[in-house]
């Protein structure tokens, strides 16, 4: 099939406004993580349908271990229990489950359950869905350059290969080794900033800021974002 080029490969979210999204109903924080869910499959289903080949969802920064010990094991149990229900449909839709992130801090169930989902999935070919758990992108760009520099120690005949490294290799020591760079980063809820997500793979990335609040981002708003990422102009650097 000819690849349509105003259809971004990789499409990255940060899901941003569920706090707010409850707060404004009166509810419970929680309420809207659980309808962000509805929007994170909602989201899923369009981007297969539009051929989107990897959709990347900034689920839990690092800097979110901060947040009260209630609203982070809620969230930790909230992604339980949607990666159980969600097993079926992305099987049934081709899609391969990755987890990427710090998962040493993760606890124990909840590492088996993503183990168990990135095993069944792993041969599926249609659209790769990753999730960003525990993640930084300065931890990324961290934990790169200490393995670099642990391997090197380690066989000191890797000296000449670090001294010629390019982009492209210190990009396969990155935790999304394999993993095309965004096209595309939404960021929902109005703010304006990056907050540590993909540092050194946004280097070219179409931004796309939205007021609208994460449980509220379905179907017409993916689709509206990837209308206003075909009319952009990507230039990287060059005169056209
Ligand atoms: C995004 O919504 C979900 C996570 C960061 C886990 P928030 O919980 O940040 O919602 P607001 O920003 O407080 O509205
Ligand atoms: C960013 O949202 C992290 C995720 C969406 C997982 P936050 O709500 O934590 O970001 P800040 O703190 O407002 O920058
Ligand atoms: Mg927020």
């Amino acid at each position: 099939m000819e690849r349509n080029y105003k259809i971004p490969v990789h499409v990255s979210i940060i899901m941003d406004g569920n706090g707010r999204w409850a707060k404004e109903r009166g509810r419970e924080r929680f309420c809207g993580h659980a309808e962000g869910v509805e929007s994170v499959r909602a989201c899923t289903e369009e981007a297969v349908r539009k051929g989107v080949r990897y959709l990347s969802l900034f689920a839990f920064s690092e800097e979110n271990w901060n947040r009260p010990r209630d609203e982070v094991s809620s969230l930790m149990e909230l992604m339980v229990k949607a990666m159980v229900n969600e097993l079926p449909t992305f099987l049934s839709n081709g899609i391969r489950f990755v987890v990427l992130g710090n998962r040493e801090r993760l606890d124990g169930r909840l590492n088996s359950e993503i183990d168990e989902c990135m095993r069944r999935t792993a041969a599926c070919v249609n659209m790769t869905l990753v999730v960003f758990l525990s993640y930084s992108g300065r931890w990324d760009i961290l934990q790169a350059a200490k393995r670099l520099a642990l391997e090197a120690a380690a066989d000191p005949s890797m000296v000449p290969k670090v001294k010629d490294m390019t982009i492209e290799d210190f990009s396969g020591y990155m935790s999304t080794a394999g993993i095309p760079d965004p096209d595309l980063i939404i960021r929902t809820s109005g703010e304006l900033r990056i907050s540590n997500y993909l540092l050194w793979q946004c280097a070219y990335s179409e931004m796309y800021f939205t007021d609208t609040l994460w449980p509220d981002f379905r179907e017409g708003e993916f689709d509206a974002a990837l209308a206003e990422y075909a009319k952009r102009d990507r230039r990287y650097g060059k005169v056209k």
